[in-house]
């Protein structure tokens, strides 16, 4: 049996009407498909249409060519959206921005409490995802006393509640320090291995992408470089060209290699390298 399907994108264009009366076409023929329980990262410079792009997944903009499928329903039905934004959550940016409640379990409640949910389901839901986001001893405190990190894990654990299938975070990390992010990117590998959430994370940071089992690399509005991390980081060249960055252990794999040292595609991480070269 093949893998499910859970977002397909088909010639998908979006224009944007700006103040001026001008136009601008935000995304140019984008074709995508993500299957259940992938994880995906999406890269790319500022500008180049990622938020766009994460705003068709769970319909809160409509193509204005083309079609996007979340579950199979297609995005351009109103009588579907209520559904979509149930299988697809998102996590922005800003953490201080999406916590709406005075203690965490209040905040992670409003979600289910707008399906309507009896209370017992909501509790079990809340307790629940405070537990996969590791923030289950905070659910009595108020928001404002947490870290960025925590955070957004409490944002993350509000999607949860729903029980979405595919989690998307565009640039969640981008506000927090190493550790916050740290806390973030292990939070979602794990709901990815071992809940099989898909995962779509829009990120600036190498040690995300790195952790992805796919990478989309966006340009001016369009796929640039498509595959996973392993055969997209050995293009150096033209990751430059799209004013992106290899990761830094790709980079020293990749001039270990042209001093004679073999090493397979596959190191990314210091851990890899550490592995390959003492072992
Ligand atoms: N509401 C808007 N009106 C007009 N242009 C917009 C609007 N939102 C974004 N854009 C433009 O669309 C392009 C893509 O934006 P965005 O999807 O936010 O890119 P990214 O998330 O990759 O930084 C940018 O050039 C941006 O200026
Ligand atoms: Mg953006």
């Amino acid at each position: 049996m093949s893998p499910i399907e859970i977002i397909r994108a088909a010639g998908l264009s979006y224009k944007y009407y700006k103040d001026d009366g001008g136009e601008f076409w935000a995304l140019r023929d984008i074709n995508l498909s993500i299957k259940a329980g992938e994880f995906v990262a999406v890269l790319g410079p500022n500008g180049s249409g990622k938020s766009t792009l994460a705003k068709h997944f769970n319909a809160l903009l409509l193509p204005t060519c083309g079609e996007v499928f979340v579950g199979g329903l297609n995005t351009r039905k109103p009588e579907h959206h209520w559904q979509i934004r149930q299988l697809a959550g998102m996590v922005f940016q800003n953490p201080d921005n999406q916590i709406v409640a005075t203690t965490i379990e209040e905040d992670v409640a409003f979600g289910p409490e707008n399906l309507g949910l009896p209370s017992a389901e909501i509790r079990q839901r809340i307790e629940e995802a405070l537990a996969l986001v590791g923030m289950s001893a905070y659910r009595q405190h108020a928001p404002h006393l947490l870290s960025g990190g925590q955070k957004q894990r409490v944002a993350i654990a509000g999607v949860i509640a729903m029980r979405p299938q595919c989690l998307i975070l565009d640039e969640a990390t981008a506000m927090l320090d190493p550790r916050g992010r740290g806390e973030v990117l292990e939070t979602v590998t794990r709901l990815n291995k071992e809940e099989g959430i898909t995962v779509i994370m829009i990120t600036h940071f190498m040690e995300e992408a790195v952790a992805a089992d796919r990478i989309f690399i966006l340009d001016g509005g369009q796929i640039a470089m498509q595959g996973p991390p392993q055969e997209v980081f050995l293009r150096v060249a033209e990751l430059r060209s799209v004013g992106l960055d290899v990761p830094p252990i790709a980079e020293l794999a990749g001039e270990l290699r042209q001093a004679g040292i073999e090493l397979p595609p596959s190191v990314l991480t210091v851990e890899e390298l550490v592995k390959q070269l003492c072992c």
